[in-house]
């Protein structure tokens, strides 16, 4: 059976990152549960994080209950009902347009934790600034439903905001992120700069975790801006805090050539289990077991050795690894392999925390993969197994 595993070392390690730059910058780092919502991996994140960013308030619940501390929300629109519930726990509502801060600006005015500044209230910002490269996930590309521009905030009556917040990156380093703000700056300086502004939340898509990241140059823009315009900071990654921390390991159903190609089904879907494969698209690393191999993927169960799969011809043995589905694109990729892959052959697929176990699906009526955690003992703990009533029960 499939299975998604996360290593509990490999989160608290990318946890102690983020928490040394929040120390070391002074700015609030969050958690983005959109990437990242595991309970029993929360735990371990706890610690470390400010509180949650949330879409909605169900992640506004999660986080509250699971994180704890600051609860910011951000949501593209909210319905009255929502929007009640939040007004009683959340830290940060922001708005995505003038015409939804417009629609609940007297409701929340009116709240006695609004009054009381206990909870404030902020406007998502589009600086119209792209520092990425796919455009699916760049909410500066024209014609964007996120953010307000400029343009459009001229005019707008601001009593009771005092917060601006804006997210444009996506797996960036720090220098984009510099040079957003500084674009950020240009168009909303004055504003930033006016008393009524406490805080700022730079959203997500920082990839601060990552070995090669500039950590000294993000602490030192985080410092400018809180000490400049005498504000709050924010930030709410996401990827960050899980990448490189979990596997999600498949089994070999079948092996036969068709039309040229040598195909390997395994009993794991991209569509269903990874569908970042298939819209980013990107291609995730593969290892096999093999001892003596040394492959070091997200995360090393005792006494297994792994070896990583090849591009399409560098090995001896080149497969297009596709899914248990109808849909004719539900193909992970071509790789090779040192031996021919066989029935009942583990196919591990590396780098699968992150935005995977938040977007799964039953599609097909595919097997879930159960979900275990991976302390550092090495013991495999199963928190959430999936069955044929899961399914069942899903769709009503
Ligand atoms: C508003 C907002 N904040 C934070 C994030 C988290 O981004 P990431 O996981 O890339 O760090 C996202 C991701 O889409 C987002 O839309």
């Amino acid at each position: 059976m499939a299975q998604f595993q996360i290593s509990l070392p490999a989160l608290e390690r990318n946890a102690r990152i983020l928490y040394e730059v929040a120390c070391a910058s002074g700015a609030r780092v969050l958690v983005a549960l959109k990437a990242f919502s595991t309970t029993a991996g929360l735990a371990v994140l706890r610690p470390y994080a400010a509180g949650c960013c949330a879409s909605g308030l169900y992640e506004a619940r999660l986080g509250a209950r699971h994180l704890g501390g600051h609860v910011a929300v951000y949501s593209p629109a909210y319905r009255e009902a929502e929007l009640a519930e939040l007004l009683e726990f959340a830290h940060h509502i922001d708005f995505n347009s003038v015409p939804q801060w417009q629609r609940w600006r007297a409701t929340c005015l009116a709240h006695p934790r609004v009054q009381s500044g206990e909870l404030q209230l902020g406007l998502r910002i589009n600086p119209c600034f792209s520092t990425g490269h796919t455009a699916i996930y760049d909410p500066c590309v024209p014609g964007s439903r996120l953010g307000i521009p400029a343009e459009q905030l001229a005019g707008a009556d601001l009593t009771g905001i005092s917060g601006l917040h804006f997210h444009t990156l996506c797996e960036q380093g720090a220098q984009e992120l510099i040079d957003t703000f500084r674009a950020f700056e240009k168009q909303f300086g004055s504003l930033l700069a006016s008393p009524q502004i406490r805080y700022l939340n730079l959203g997500g898509g920082h990839w601060i975790t990552k070995p090669d990241y500039d950590r000294a140059a993000l602490i030192g823009l985080l410092r400018e801006i809180r000490e400049m315009y005498h504000t709050e900071v924010y930030l709410e990654p996401g990827e960050a805090w899980a990448i490189h921390t979990g596997v999600l390991r498949a089994r070999v159903l079948d092996v036969f050539e068709s039309l040229g190609y040598h195909h390997a089904i395994l009993d794991v879907s991209a569509s269903a289990h990874m569908p970042d494969v298939l819209e980013m698209p990107y291609r995730p690393e593969v290892y096999t077991l093999c001892p003596g191999g040394t492959g070091t993927p997200a995360l090393s169960l005792p006494g297994e050795q792994y070896s990583p799969a090849g591009t399409p011809g560098e090995k001896a043995h080149t497969y297009r690894l596709g899914a248990p589905t109808c849909l004719a694109g539900d193909i992970i990729g071509d790789y090779s392999f040192d031996h021919p892959l066989q029935v009942d052959d583990t196919i591990i697929l590396d780098d699968m925390s992150h935005y995977t176990l938040v977007k799964t699906t039953h599609f097909n009526g595919v097997p879930h993969p159960d979900i275990a955690v991976v302390p550092a003992d090495g013991s495999v703990q199963v928190v959430r197994p999936f069955s044929y009533t899961d399914f069942e029960s899903r769709l009503g």
